[in-house]
């Protein structure tokens, strides 16, 4: 089957007459520009003037990469795979390759069983010369199909990538989840210094990295976390934080354009300073919407297709299921010594619109199953009529008549989104493949989300939804609200906070949460005045039912309390004439994360009391009908250093007979079960808790 064939062909591309776009997509003059692509039965080996890769056939990754003939890959070797250690096959030194969390044993690196190999070359539309291969495995014990596309243009030092899995089975119909898709780019090299997430969060990396397995003078304080306090002359320790981890660097995708590494050349024998990022030119082949978070970087820059992390949703996979996640393009480049990784990020920020490279992608779609060309995409416009005091408003389309954050229930919709301009609510979305869509927007400082369903986007057309006013949901006249409604739960005490100690300032909710000490900051537990009590300081980032042991490096010892961690108090004052008619309160409460019994899993176990969590509020002694938060799409979230997670929301109700005026103080009590905690099988908190977005109180 296989052929011991070289191609051996060379393209000698002249220089065409000035191609505008084509010049802003190169750095480098395309003079000497010139693709080849060689296959043997060991190799496929494709190469432009700058770089140059190398796909293993017997591992199905690309094992050798050059830029300019600086190796960026380093040597192949093998980590031991342990709980909370090296992640996936423990192999670095190798990348982008696919792997993922999908076959009924768990996690799957396709390539090595018997994968086939199929080589493209052409001129795209542009009249620039492409090469690309295809890593295409069945994995025999079920017959799911994995796929990794890697291309290189001419004038570009960069791979685009696709990924796809497939499963026609219809014996099995249900297979399982697909709970992790992912591509690494993994290398084993001391090159890279640098971890970038975006332009506000960088960091040295630890030297020696515990996230690649080197431990030494490290504690494993939770589960793929570490404390490197004790480290003399890491750079990362020095710089950034004693706690290491890669959800540390982990980001929301909203805004989200360009992550990686950078070497700052002081392992490069010339001082030249080299970057490796990954871009997101388009989003709409991943789930979640603009509020899915993932991890990014930790010394393997991650593109995730799909995970379940901070309790985002995956699609199942069922008979028919057929999905190819992509493009991306994995940007390498070089700048001179004594250069930033600043103007080598800026330089692959470029690229990041979804628009960038389309007619290429137009060009190698009938290679690429599922890619969906310019021809079957259309354009959507709308000025939104938005509510006073809304800022940073959004424009979500994603999968018809549900919540976006559960579009994987169709796993074939997609999903965009796009700024809102807050001078005079239009909005434009582009390239937005034919089908039929929910329209959600949100914006900081409004309660609730504007729905409509039913926009139908056509191939070829734009669709003018016109003038849509968004009311904002209201229960009456609104009393107080603490926190600002955002989706994100990065306003409160160890938030969005920078740390004051480390030169780099990393907000502290990116920190490991045991570096916070709950019963320290709040002996008598949280008692927030509405009026005069300061959100960044008198509400804490997590409400916890329990506080201390498993999982706690410095406190290792459980504390229930006597109420002063489980229960929270809001006092605030009223005047008799805010409730004069009025006989209906509605008490809104909006959390940006929850993780209850089923935590990392969203499995249900029938041993754990607290799958579904019941969260209590007494408004001045009266228990109201708990709210019973449900199992499914529930995750670790401030654990693994999110504030964003997967969102819930409930408004409880109760007669305003139940509230005072005058000079009694009014008290709610928020409150999950006391001495809350559950199996956890890794090493994380056992403690359910939740984390609050923002709270309001309306009578009417
Ligand atoms: C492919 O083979 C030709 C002929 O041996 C060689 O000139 C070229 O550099 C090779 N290209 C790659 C990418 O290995
Ligand atoms: C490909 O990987 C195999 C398995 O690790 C290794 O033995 C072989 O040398 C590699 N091939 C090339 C061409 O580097
Ligand atoms: C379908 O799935 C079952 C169970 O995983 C497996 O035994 C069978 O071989 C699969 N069929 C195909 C065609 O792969
Ligand atoms: C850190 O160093 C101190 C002093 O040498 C030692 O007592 C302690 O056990 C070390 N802690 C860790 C977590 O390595
Ligand atoms: C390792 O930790 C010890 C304290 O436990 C410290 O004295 C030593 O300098 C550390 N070594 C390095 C290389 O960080
Ligand atoms: C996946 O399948 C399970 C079992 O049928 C079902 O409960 C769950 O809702 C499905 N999830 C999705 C995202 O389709
Ligand atoms: C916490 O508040 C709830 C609701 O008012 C109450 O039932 C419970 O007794 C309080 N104390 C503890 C320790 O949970
Ligand atoms: C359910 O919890 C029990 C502990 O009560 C644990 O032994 C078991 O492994 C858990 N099951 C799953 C599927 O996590
Ligand atoms: C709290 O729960 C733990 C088990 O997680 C148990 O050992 C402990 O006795 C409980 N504490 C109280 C005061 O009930």
């Amino acid at each position: 089957m296989l052929l011991d064939l070289i191609q051996g062909t060379v393209f000698a591309m002249r220089l065409k007459p000035v191609l505008g776009s084509l010049l802003v997509l190169s750095s480098s003059p395309l003079v000497s520009a010139l693709l080849t692509a060689n296959e043997t039965s060991q190799y496929v080996k494709i190469a432009n003037d700058r770089l140059a890769f190398s796909v293993n056939k017997s591992v199905g990754a690309i094992d050798f990469l050059t830029l300019d003939g600086q190796d960026l890959l380093g040597s192949r070797s093998s980590t031991a795979v342990t709980p909370g250690g090296a992640t996936g096959n423990g192999r670095s030194g190798i990348g982008p390759y696919l792997d993922c969390y999908c076959t009924p044993k768990g996690s799957y690196t396709p390539g090595s069983i018997d994968a086939t190999y199929t080589v493209f070359q052409g001129v795209d539309a542009s009249q620039v010369r492409y090469g690309g291969v295809v890593m295409s495995e069945v994995y025999p014990p079920t017959g799911q199909v994995l796929e990794q596309y890697w291309f290189l243009r001419d004038g570009e030092t960069g791979l685009h990538t696709f990924s796809r899995i497939a499963y026609h089975n219809s014996t099995t119909p249900f297979l399982r989840n697909l709970q992790e898709f992912r591509t690494l780019f993994r290398p084993n090299t001391k090159i890279w210094t640098h971890l970038i997430t975006n332009d506000q969060l960088a960091a040295p990396l630890p030297v020696p990295n515990p996230a690649a397995g080197s431990s030494a003078n490290s504690t494993t304080v939770q589960d793929a976390t570490w404390y490197l306090g004790n480290r003399t002359g890491d750079p990362y320790v020095e710089q950034f934080s004693d706690y290491f981890t890669k959800y540390t660097f982990a980001t929301v995708w909203r805004d989200h354009t360009v992550h990686g590494m950078f070497a700052d050349g002081s392992d490069i024998d010339d001082g030249s300073t080299f970057g490796a990022w990954l871009v997101m030119n388009t989003k709409d082949t991943y789930f979640g919407g603009p509020l899915h978070s993932d991890l990014v970087v930790d010394g393997i820059v991650y593109n995730y297709l799909v995970s379940n992390h901070h309790g985002d949703g995956t699609p199942n996979i069922t008979d028919g299921f057929d999905r190819t996640f992509g493009p991306q393009y994995y940007h390498f480049n070089k700048g001179p010594a004594g250069g930033s990784w600043r103007e080598l990020r800026d330089e692959a920020v470029k690229f990041a619109s979804p628009s960038w490279n389309a007619n290429f992608y137009d060009s190698v779609a009938q290679h690429v199953p599922n890619y969906v060309p310019t021809s079957g995409r259309g354009s959507w416009e709308a000025k939104i009529v938005l509510p006073k005091g809304a800022k940073n408003a959004v424009a979500v389309l994603a999968q018809d008549g549900v919540d976006f954050q559960d579009n994987v229930l169709d796993p074939a919709a997609y999903q965009y989104w796009a700024d809102i301009e807050s001078s005079n609510g239009k909005v434009r979305i582009d390239r937005i493949k034919a089908g039929t869509y929910r329209l959600t927007v949100y914006a900081d400082g409004i309660f609730g989300d504007y729905i409509h369903d039913g926009i139908i986007v056509k191939a070829g057309k734009t669709t003018d939804s016109g003038r849509l006013v968004w009311s904002p949901e209201s229960a009456g006249t609104e009393l107080w609200r603490i926190g600002t409604p955002d989706k994100s739960g990065g306003e409160w005490r160890h938030g969005d906070m920078r740390d004051a100690q480390h030169p780099l300032h990393p907000p502290e909710y990116r920190i490991y949460f045991g570096a916070y000490d709950f019963i320290d900051d709040f002996p008598h537990g949280v008692n927030f005045h509405v009026g005069t009590s300061d959100e960044a300081k008198d509400f804490n980032y997590i409400h916890w039912s329990v506080f201390g042991g498993y999982a706690n490096f410095l406190r290792p010892q459980q504390v229930e309390g006597h109420g002063e961690i489980n229960n929270w108090t809001i006092t605030f004052d009223l005047e008799e004439k805010q409730l004069r008619r009025t006989n209906l309160a509605t008490f809104t409460i909006q959390l940006a994360g929850a993780k209850t019994a089923s935590g990392n899993t969203d499995v249900f176990n029938a041993t754990q009391a607290y799958n579904d969590l019941p969260f209590v509020v007494a408004v001045n002694g009266h228990e109201l009908e708990p709210w019973i938060i449900p199992y499914y799409l529930l995750s670790s979230c401030g654990v693994r250093s999110g504030v964003v997670c997967y969102q819930v929301s409930h408004k409880f109700t109760f007669p305003t007979r139940y509230l005072a005026t005058g000079k009694t103080r009014n008290e709610i009590i928020l409150s999950l079960p006391y001495n809350a905690t559950d199996y956890e099988s890794a090493l994380l908190p056992r403690s359910v808790y939740v984390q609050y977005d923002a709270l309001r109180l309306e009578v009417k």
